[in-house]
């Protein structure tokens, strides 16, 4: 057999959208300014699908420290690996910012949040270890999982009855340490972690915690610190985790914890170790984005108002929200997938509205999730023009939306 056949074949994982050479419905072509108001297949379309939470996506302030950083050492800088060559006095002291803002003592950077999970988890983790993690979390942490190729077990989403029954099943199996992982906001559905219960559980078994805050960071929290901070349990969760590819507009992603815990992954995280660092481009940049995070607390209120005003205007059209408790903005909606592309379709060609649909095995086979992610730059008339088309879609497809069971 020829390694390539299946290259030809139908299949794969999302193969269906593959063979039919799909811009659509997966890689949609969208026109290449980032903004609430975005062109995609020649029609302009009110964008809610982009994590850009705080609205920093070409900040006019941070675009300058991009550019001045671009012209002083180009895009090269540094060249190697922190390890060898590519350290910087800029990387550390980031590193240093990073964990002070989420409240930590130390912090490693990594080029990609993807990047970031596994080198965390695959460092720490060893086999003989075992990782009770979350049914919902996102690939990384799973991929994660697989490769530290230790024990694992999941335990049901947000369920502390199952997390307690794994953990014990877990240390009644292995002599190795435990490590929970879970995601702090759910990024498909934006509820959030029970983080109180699970800092209770992981003590009581003697297990330690890490937790992805990917769509926390920056947005919960009275001081966008994230969802420990939310809950007040920075000082209980282990290593505190987050990309920047979301509040922050931009790319990589850092592990806090205690210096010893991060100095150790700095060490082991082969995903780090083994790859150039992060450009001094984003270092800067990343930088001045903190600086106006922390200075501006008016976006995340901004934030939290335009998801307010989504989120009660969707309630008030009948639609479920579930159990959201952050700007994460899950529409569920009474329909068998085979109607999912068209209510997809509906909304952002007849509507104008550009969403994403998420389908089983996320969430029940009888309902799709359109997710909507608000941000602090979406305009109030642009939240009335969305609630109209939600309202168009309920009455044109007649969705019987006191069905949704989910
Ligand atoms: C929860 C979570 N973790 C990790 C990642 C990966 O981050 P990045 O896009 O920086 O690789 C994402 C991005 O989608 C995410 O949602």
């Amino acid at each position: 057999m020829d390694i390539f056949d299946k290259c030809y074949k139908e299949g794969g994982y999302l193969g269906i959208f593959r063979v039919i050479k799909d811009k659509y419905w997966t890689r949609p072509l969208l026109s290449t300014q980032v903004g609430t108001e975005m062109e995609f297949n020649g029609k302009k379309m009110i964008m809610w699908s982009i994590n850009n939470y705080l609205g920093l996506a070409g900040n006019e302030e941070i675009k300058k420290t991009s550019v001045a950083t671009c012209e002083e050492f180009s895009a090269s800088a540094p060249m190697g690996s922190r390890m060898l060559t590519g350290n910087t006095v800029e990387h550390e002291s980031l590193e240093e910012r990073l964990a002070g803002f989420v409240g930590k003592h130390s912090s490693i950077l990594f080029n990609y949040g993807y990047l970031g999970v596994l080198g965390t988890l695959s460092a720490i983790v060893h086999r003989g270890d075992t990782i009770v993690i979350d049914k919902l979390s996102h690939a990384s942490m799973i991929d994660g999982t697989f490769l530290a190729g230790g024990k694992f077990r999941f335990f049901k989403h947000n369920d502390m009855e199952d997390l307690d029954k794994q953990l014990t099943a877990a240390k009644n199996n292995s002599s190795g340490g435990i490590l929970v992982v879970t995601e702090g906001v759910f990024g498909m559905r934006g509820d959030l972690a029970k983080l109180p219960a699970i800092c209770d559980l992981k003590q009581k078994h003697g297990a330690r915690l890490f937790v992805d805050d990917a769509h926390g960071c920056g947005v919960m929290g009275e001081n966008g610190k994230g969802t420990a901070e939310h809950f007040g349990v920075t000082d209980r969760v282990d290593i505190y985790f987050s990309t920047f590819a979301k509040s922050f507009a931009a790319i990589g992603g850092f592990s806090a914890g205690d210096e010893e815990v991060i100095r150790y992954i700095r060490y082991n995280a082969r995903t780090q170790i083994f790859a150039k660092s992060l450009p001094m481009i984003y270092v800067r940049t990343i930088e001045k984005t903190l600086d106006i995070i922390e200075q501006n607390p008016g976006l995340r209120k901004r934030l939290w108002e335009v998801a307010g005003k989504l989120q009660a205007g969707l309630r008030e059209l009948g639609f479920s929200l579930g159990d959201t408790q952050s700007p994460v903005t899950p529409v569920y909606v009474p329909a068998e997938p085979q109607v999912a592309k068209k209510i997809v379709a509906y909304m952002r060609d007849e509507q104008r509205i550009f969403v994403s649909g998420v389908m089983y095995p996320v969430v029940p086979k009888t309902v799709i999730l359109l997710r909507l992610i608000p941000t602090a730059a979406h305009t109030d008339e642009q939240i009335e023009r969305t609630l109209q088309g939600f309202k168009n879609l309920r009455d044109e497809f007649k969705l019987q939306l006191d069905k949704v069971k989910i």
